[in-house]
Formats: structure tokens, sequence, C-alpha cells
């Protein structure tokens, strides 16, 4: 065991929402690294849960569970005897019906059920919505842990699913601090890279749109990006890291969407992926700053972007989700992406199946 982690001698942990797209990777680490893993579904039987039983381990160590955040003796039941749970469920919807039992209630739920249970520890998953809906952060501001989204302007601007992360983040904070558990969160971005799952998750279609053609214009905007292989890293980071709690910030980088089309088109030159900007009547927004440190300092090495892209559309193309256009098929290409200024932000090789 290398000194980056606890041994964790085949302690039982509980993932909620484990079949999803960041649920099923965080999973995937956990037995990794030895755990035994219980994973929550409200359906386990449901087809879409079936590539949970094809992760390595699974077969000796993953056991499905059902259960509902909104059913407290099924959470109960699903977190007997475990040390740890992650609790990764969410809609990841802009429907307040929807959103808010979940964030509020659920979260709660989860954390009482946890503390009832004899877990030790919890780590939560936020999301940057919570954190960077801020129209009057200055921009020359550091993005960081201390930052939180405005509510007022996140209802304002129907930016829904934002309330219910910041509501479901800090009722998992004071109900965790009011039970004596300690509570890491990890505060992922838009995550990229790519399934587990069959089905087409919110952040792979953001993707998906573009390569299809369907987005027939981008927006003057800017967005922070992450490979999801490096959020469930950090979920296990944060969960065996002595010490570790509070909220960790998990970006890989920033990007105008500009940039983020022109990664495409260059990886992708075969598919229609629109060039044109949606005029505002806006200055070009700027990438903001931000920090990453506090997972850095816990040892975990972030994916460059093209990386993720790169693996995420090859597997939404295995699965189906888009068609497979043959200029794909040179060996290795060079991928050179500018910002916006003509500076060069990136360079790297990808072998290409
Ligand atoms: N993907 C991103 O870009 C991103 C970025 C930041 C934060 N996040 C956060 O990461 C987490 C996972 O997101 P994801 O992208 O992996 O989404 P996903 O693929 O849609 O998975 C969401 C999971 O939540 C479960 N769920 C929804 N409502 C539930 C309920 N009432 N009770 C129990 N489980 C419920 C679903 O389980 P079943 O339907 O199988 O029961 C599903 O497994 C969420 O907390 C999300 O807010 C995601």
């Amino acid at each position: 065991m290398s000194s980056c982690s606890i041994p964790n001698n085949g302690e039982e942990v509980c993932v909620t929402g484990a079949g999803g797209f960041i649920g099923s990777w965080v999973v995937k680490e956990l037995l990794l690294r030895g755990y035994r893993v219980r994973g929550t579904a409200r359906d386990p039987t449901d087809a879409k849960n079936a590539h949970m039983l094809a992760l390595d381990g699974a077969h000796e160590r993953l056991t499905l569970c059902r259960a509902d955040v909104l059913d407290y003796a099924s959470l109960r039941a699903a977190f007997q005897g475990c040390h740890g749970v992650f609790h990764v469920a969410s809609p990841v919807s802009n429907d307040p019906q929807e959103l808010v039992p979940v964030a509020v209630e659920g979260t709660r739920d989860v954390i009482n059920a946890a503390a009832d249970e004899g877990a030790r520890r919890v780590v939560f998953t936020s999301s940057y919505g919570a954190v960077h809906m801020n129209p009057n952060r200055s921009p020359d501001a550091v993005l960081d842990e201390t930052c939180w989204s405005d509510y007022d302007f996140c209802k304002n601007t129907d930016n829904l699913y934002c309330c219910a992360k910041m509501m479901a983040e800090i009722t998992a904070t004071e109900q965790a601090a009011l039970r004596g558990l300690q509570l890491a969160v990890v505060v992922p971005c838009m995550t990229m890279g790519p399934m587990l799952q069959q089905e087409l998750n919110f952040s792979s279609n953001h993707v998906a749109r573009y390569l299809m053609g369907t987005k027939k214009s981008y927006p003057n905007a800017v967005a922070a990006y992450v490979d999801v292989r490096d959020v469930a890293r950090a979920h296990v980071l944060a969960y065996e890291r002595p010490g570790a709690q509070g909220r960790y910030l998990c970006i890989g980088t920033v990007l105008h969407r500009a940039q983020l089309i022109a990664m495409l088109r260059e990886l992708f030159p075969q598919y229609p992926v629109t060039a044109k900007c949606e005029d505002d009547g806006k200055p070009m927004a700027k990438p903001y700053k931000f920090s990453n440190q506090r997972l850095k300092d816990l040892g975990l090495e972030f994916t460059p972007l093209q990386k993720s892209l790169y693996e995420a559309v090859v597997c939404m193309q295995k699965k189906g989700h888009l068609p497979v256009i043959q200029q794909q098929q040179c060996a290795v290409q060079t991928c050179k992406i500018r910002t916006i200024g003509g500076d060069m932000i990136s360079q790297m090789q990808i072998n290409k199946a």
C-alpha cells in the first residue's frame, strides 16, 4: 500500500446513485482499491445498471441495493455495516419538483441514516453550480473553496439546479455537524470522459450535441471542465486521507466555449461542429482564474481535457450515441489548442484507435 492511502482492509462503503455517470466511476475506483462496495439504485434490476456487475471485482465485492434517498428505511438498510458513505445521487435536471425534495430531505436522510448506521465519514458530491454563479465576483478573483453562488441570482436566472445543489451542500454540512459525522465535499464542474453506463448522461450529451450538429451556434460563455476519472479519484482521496474535510474544488481547466469548440473541431474534423458564436452583444467572456490546489495537495493529478474529450467521444461512438466517421482512423495526431489571445495552452499527442 502506498503512503497515499490508508489500508482499507476490504472495508465496506456505500455509494448512492451508483449506476450514474460519476457514481459508476466512484464504484470502479473503490473496487480497484479493495473496498467492499454497496451501490444504491432506485431499481437495481433495471438494465441501465447492468454495467455495474461487469466491473473488475464486482462479482466478489459489489452488492447493488434498492434505495431511494426519499425512503429513509431503504437508506438505513443500504448503509448497514458501512464505514463510509459516498452521497453522489441527485437528479441532474432543472425541475424543482424533482430537485428540491432530493436536495433537502434526501440529503438530510442520507446523513442521518449514515450516522444511525454508525458510518464515520461521508463524502458528498456537490457541483460548481453551487460555487461560481455570482455576477458580483470580480473577474480577477480566484475561484476557490470559499466561493458560493448567489442564490437569488441563480433563482432569478432559472438556474434551479444550482439552487438545489447549494441547498443540498448546506444541508449536508449542517446535518453532518449536528450528527458529529466527518464530511468532505467534492465539487466537480462539467464532467467529461468515457461513460461506463450505456445511457447518455447530461454532461456527455453537452458534447454530443455539438458533434451531431444539433447545436447550431455556441454561447459567448465560459465553463470549467474535469475528467470523470479525476472526479472519482477525488472522492476516494477525500475519503481516505486522514484529516481531509470541507470542500474540494474539482476543476481541471476553464475554457471559453470557443476553445472547447476548437478542441472538438481539431480532434474530430469529420463532425459538423458549429463555428458560429451567438452574438449576445457583449464582449468575449474571459476565462476566470481558479484554484484546485486543495485536491492537488491530496495527491490528485488532473487529466488533460483533450484526453477526456477524445475518450468521451470514442466511448459515445462505441455505445452507438454518435456515428463513426472514417476520417478518424489516423494513428497519432498532435493537438494544438490556442486561447483566444493566441497563446498555446496545451499540446499533446493522442493515440487514436
Ligand atoms: N456530470 C456532471 O457534469 C456533474 C458536475 C457537477 C456535479 N455533478 C453531480 O454529480 C452527481 C452525479 O451526477 P451524474 O452526472 O453522474 O448524473 P447521472 O448519471 O444522471 O446520475 C444521477 C444518479 O442519481 C440517482 N438519483 C436521482 N434521483 C434519485 C433519488 N430520488 N434517489 C436515489 N437516487 C437518485 C440516479 O439513480 P437511479 O435513477 O438509478 O435511481 C443516478 O444514478 C450529482 O450529484 C450531480 O449533481 C455532476
